[in-house]
């Protein structure tokens, strides 16, 4: 948790642990009203840890409107770029929202924007996402504003641009524990919200194209990114067993706070947008939309994978 920012969009203030929540928009609709298809019990496998229990079906796969679940999603790093533009691209589609970031004030003027302009509950949390003590709290808070949450994004994160010739713990440490760790102990305490908001609960890390190629200058963000993708499809499987999904994005150049003091480099942005067929930067919302995509019922085959949203950029090669 980061003490100390504002959440001017309604009323902040401690309740139950160290995250702050600004709860504001409509109350959500009852977890009974919102679940459309009940859990079956037809299936029994079971898989290494997890204890025997029928596998959670949705009843109609393939005969989905866009917004369903309609269950909350949990957004880190939603005070900024990706994270903001996907809690704004959830609440289009009529889901609650808790945003998370340790910039307390941009999670809750995101919150704010996304009841305001979409009419959906929507709380924030003043957190740094490597603080596990703090998880449980902030959850607690979460689900007593948005009564469940089905959904989950990790767009919190950090680059550290640095070399392997001068890594040391103070540089790979953090990138690690935003990128994957912060990832990792969320997916574990998320596992009994997304079992109480049934089937077809879901979540999406963002990686990047970094997780599939190297670049010599980010040592530490390319293992993360990579590393993302392992757990990822490590943690699809096991969600799998309670009918739950879990991909994630790999996006390329987006034009958010992480990247945009790169342009600044002489020739950075022309360099980019020639090694892109689409001849861009991408805008956050171009990586919310797939990430909706993939948290939505439309998505309801797809886990265990991970979607690379880069204008083709990975797709060419020059030579
Ligand atoms: N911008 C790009 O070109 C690009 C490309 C590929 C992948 N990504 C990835 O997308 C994700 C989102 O990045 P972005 O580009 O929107 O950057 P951003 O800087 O706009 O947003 C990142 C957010 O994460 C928050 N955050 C960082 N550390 C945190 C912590 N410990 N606890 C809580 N919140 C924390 C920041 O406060 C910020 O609001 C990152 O994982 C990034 O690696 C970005």
């Amino acid at each position: 948790m980061t003490p100390g920012a504002g959440t001017p969009a309604g009323t902040p203030g401690p309740r139950n642990g160290p995250a702050r929540r600004t709860g504001t928009g409509t109350k959500a609709p009852s977890n009974a009203a919102r679940r459309s298809t009940p859990r079956s019990t037809s299936s029994t496998r079971t898989a290494a840890g997890a204890a025997a229990r029928p596998r959670p079906r949705r009843a109609t796969p393939g005969h989905v409107a866009p917004a369903v679940p309609g269950t909350g999603v949990l957004v880190t790093g939603g005070a900024s770029g990706i994270g903001r533009a996907t809690a704004l691209a959830v609440a289009e589609a009529g889901r609650p929202v808790a945003v998370w970031d340790m910039d307390g004030d941009g999670a809750a003027e995101t919150a704010e924007m996304c009841a305001r302009t979409h009419g959906v509950r929507a709380c924030a949390a003043t957190i740094d996402v490597t603080d596990s003590s703090a998880h449980g709290p902030a959850l607690a808070e979460a689900l007593d504003s948005l009564e469940s949450i089905g959904g989950f994004v990790h767009a919190a994160g950090i680059s550290g641009p640095m070399s392997i010739d001068f890594i040391d713990e103070a540089t790979w440490d953090p990138v690690l524990d935003v990128n994957v760790r912060a990832a990792a102990l969320l997916l574990r305490a998320l596992l009994e919200p997304f079992r109480a908001a049934g089937p077809g609960s879901a979540a999406v890390l963002v990686s990047s194209i970094e997780g599939l190629f190297g670049s010599a200058m980010l040592a530490a963000y390319c293992s993360s990114k990579a590393a993302v993708l392992g757990l990822m499809r490590s943690v699809a499987h096991r969600y799998a067993i309670d009918g739950f999904r879990v991909n994630a994005v790999c996006p390329g150049a987006v034009a958010t706070p992480m990247l945009i003091p790169a342009f600044d480099l002489p020739g950075f942005r022309q360099r980019i947008e020639e090694r892109t067929p689409l001849g861009r930067i991408a805008d956050p919302a171009e990586i919310a939309r797939p990430i909706r995509f993939l948290l939505s019922d439309e998505a309801s085959f797809v886990t265990g994978t991970h979607l690379v949203v880069d204008g083709g950029m990975t797709s060419v090669t020059a030579i």
